[in-house]
């Protein structure tokens, strides 16, 4: 019998993972509910936005009035992904408690996302770690393409743990590794969790599965048994990443969270109040929630 976490936090991306790839531009003042909303279900991190270039990802302009506009919750945390120092001097304009960098396995996706090599985002990286030391800031690193790239396939094990641990030995506090396009499957989950585990504790590593293959809950699965207690994932599978093409949203909050409460695994998150933050974002982009369990709920009301 495998030894699952007894409880597992959830990393709800929705607002920016999500938000970051939908064609409709949400208006800040819709973010802001969605926000407060999820605020009220019981998580404990939701991502606010990203202070990336606005020619880059436009969907994520809005960051600053969004992160001022949001009634922040005590005891919730509400992290912005920042690229490089000129993202950091605008999170730290905006009063962040927190942020999260992002790198990726992948040579060509980084050029792509972030028009630079592994090496030198990582070198970008390091005053942001230092700004964030002097300013109190917690940073969250995350590894995108663990299980596959959308320019180059398979990626290697090898090439996640050399990430990973340079992200994780610059002071980053978690590690979220990201299958960026959703490809990954159970067993090849498995050997790349047990990689990276080899030089970074588990109790420091976090997964983030898009669901472009269906394959995002078997992978999760494989994730607890590998003792992984952090769970990223966004309400009404919003989203997708804008340099990762024909990848779909992440793995629905309410799909993971249904999972969770069938195996007794605490959350903390209720799961109706969920369903209905979902409802709200995807009726303000006029569309229904990818899930199949807001699906459920929405039919028997
Ligand atoms: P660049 O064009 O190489 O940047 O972009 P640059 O330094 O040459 O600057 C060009 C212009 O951008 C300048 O403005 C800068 O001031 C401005 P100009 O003089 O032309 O008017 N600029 C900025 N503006 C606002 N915020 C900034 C910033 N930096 C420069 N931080 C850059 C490099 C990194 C900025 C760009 O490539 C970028 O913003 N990329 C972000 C892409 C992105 O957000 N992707 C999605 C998030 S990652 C993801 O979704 C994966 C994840 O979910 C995990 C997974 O699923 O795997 C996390
Ligand atoms: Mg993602």
């Amino acid at each position: 019998m495998s030894q699952y976490p007894k409880s597992v936090r959830i990393v709800e991306v929705g607002p920016r993972d999500g938000l970051q790839n939908e064609k409709t531009v949400v208006p800040p003042e819709v973010k802001v509910e969605l926000i407060n909303r999820l605020s009220e279900t019981g998580l404990k991190t939701i991502e606010a936005g990203a202070f990336v270039s606005l020619k880059w990802v436009p969907q994520m302009a809005d960051t600053d009035k969004v992160f001022a506009a949001i009634s922040k919750k005590s005891g919730v945390s509400y992290p912005v992904l920042v690229p490089n120092a000129k993202g950091m001097e605008n999170a730290v304009a905006a009063g962040v408690k927190e942020i999260a960098v992002f790198a990726a396995a992948s040579e060509s996706f980084s050029q792509k996302n972030i028009n630079c090599s592994i090496d030198e985002s990582l070198e970008r990286f390091k005053p942001v770690m230092e700004s964030a030391r002097q300013h109190g800031i917690k940073v969250r690193g995350y590894v995108s393409c663990v299980l596959g790239c959308p320019y180059e396939g398979e990626i290697k094990p090898a090439a996640v743990l050399k990430v990973a641990k340079a992200l994780y030995d610059m002071g980053c506090y978690e590690i979220s590794l990201g299958d960026t396009i959703g490809t990954g499957t159970p067993v090849k989950t498995r050997f790349m969790l047990q990689a990276v585990k080899k030089e970074i504790p588990v109790s420091a590593l976090a997964v983030h599965f898009h669901d472009t293959y269906g394959q995002a809950l078997a992978n999760i699965l494989v994730a607890l048994e590998e003792g992984i207690s952090v769970v990223d994932s966004a309400v009404a599978g919003l989203g997708g990443c804008p340099y990762a093409k024909g990848a779909t949203g992440n793995v629905s909050t309410e799909d993971v969270l249904y999972m969770l409460n069938g195996m007794d695994i605490d959350t903390g998150v209720d799961i109706k109040k969920t369903v209905e933050a979902g409802q709200f974002i995807a009726a303000a982009l006029n569309q229904q929630p990818v899930s199949k369990v807001a699906q459920v709920f929405a039919s028997r009301v």
